[in-house]
């Protein structure tokens, strides 16, 4: 059985004394021992608190991400944080692609292309999302919008460059709105998106992609989703800043 992978987002709202406690808590819990089957947590802090957190963890099986980077690799770009900088605390995994940074900071294919570049170059393990709109579903687009997308990006690069890589298909209407995709429309898309990587780059490489949903999971769904053969863990939000919700998605 593939390992599942359980991403905390935590987007803008941790501040330095939520993220720590809330880090060192799961710590207390011993968590190796009380997580059934081989579950990979990683917890994605806001920048000023992913040095400390990262040092916090260590030892442990929890790993930290960063929410974004720029993407160029430095430059009077004032405000801006590269993977360079990232990776000079120690940081190797970066989520991309999420609809947040794709709406509402207009992250075009061409960034994100630029932005998968550079995480390349430094090493990072890449959690790449996609997803379709709520219109694009109702007019039956999703299949097409979901190709488009890995196309225009991780698709253009070899079967060696995207060893470090999963990918977390997140339907946008799905983000923070308390409304999931049914198991049996996210296990069809995942098994689409699978399907995409085996034309593209063959069985050893599909059958080992891990594909993670994301979009209003909770502790009382996440057990649905996980138990579909092609949902290879979450990437959670909402349900990963309420500490018990956040255990019992990891226990589901
Ligand atoms: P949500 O967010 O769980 O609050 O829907 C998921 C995400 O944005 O990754």
């Amino acid at each position: 059985m593939k390992e599942k992978i359980i991403i905390a987002n935590w987007k803008m709202n941790y501040d330095f004394n939520d993220t720590i406690s809330f880090i060192r808590n799961l710590l207390k819990i011993n968590l190796d021992k009380k997580i059934n089957h081989k579950k990979k947590i990683i917890i994605a802090p806001s920048f000023p608190f992913l040095h400390i957190s990262n040092k916090i963890v260590k030892g442990s099986n929890i790993n930290i991400a960063a929410q974004n980077f720029h993407h160029m690799d430095k430059g009077a770009y004032t405000g801006e944080v590269s993977a360079h900088m990232l990776e000079s605390i120690g940081i190797n995994k970066i989520i991309l692609g999420h609809s947040e940074r794709r709406i509402i900071f207009s992250e075009t294919e061409e960034i994100l292309l630029s932005k998968i570049k550079i995480a390349l170059k430094h090493k990072f393990y890449i959690i790449f999302c996609v997803g379709e709109t709520y219109d694009e579903r109702s007019n039956n687009k999703h299949f097409i919008v979901i190709k488009k997308q890995l196309s225009k990006t991780i698709f253009k690069f070899t079967t060696n460059e995207i060893k470090f890589l999963c990918i977390a298909y997140e339907p946008v209407w799905a983000i923070g709105t308390g409304i999931t995709a049914t198991p049996k429309e996210v296990q069809s898309m995942h098994y689409f998106i699978r399907f995409l990587f085996l034309e593209k780059y063959g069985k050893h490489v599909s059958d080992k992609l891990q594909i993670l949903y994301g979009g209003s999971i909770n502790d009382i769904n996440a057990k649905n989703f996980f138990s579909q053969e092609d949902v290879d863990g979450g990437l959670i939000g909402n349900s990963s800043l309420e500490f018990s919700k956040f255990l019992n998605i990891l226990l589901s």
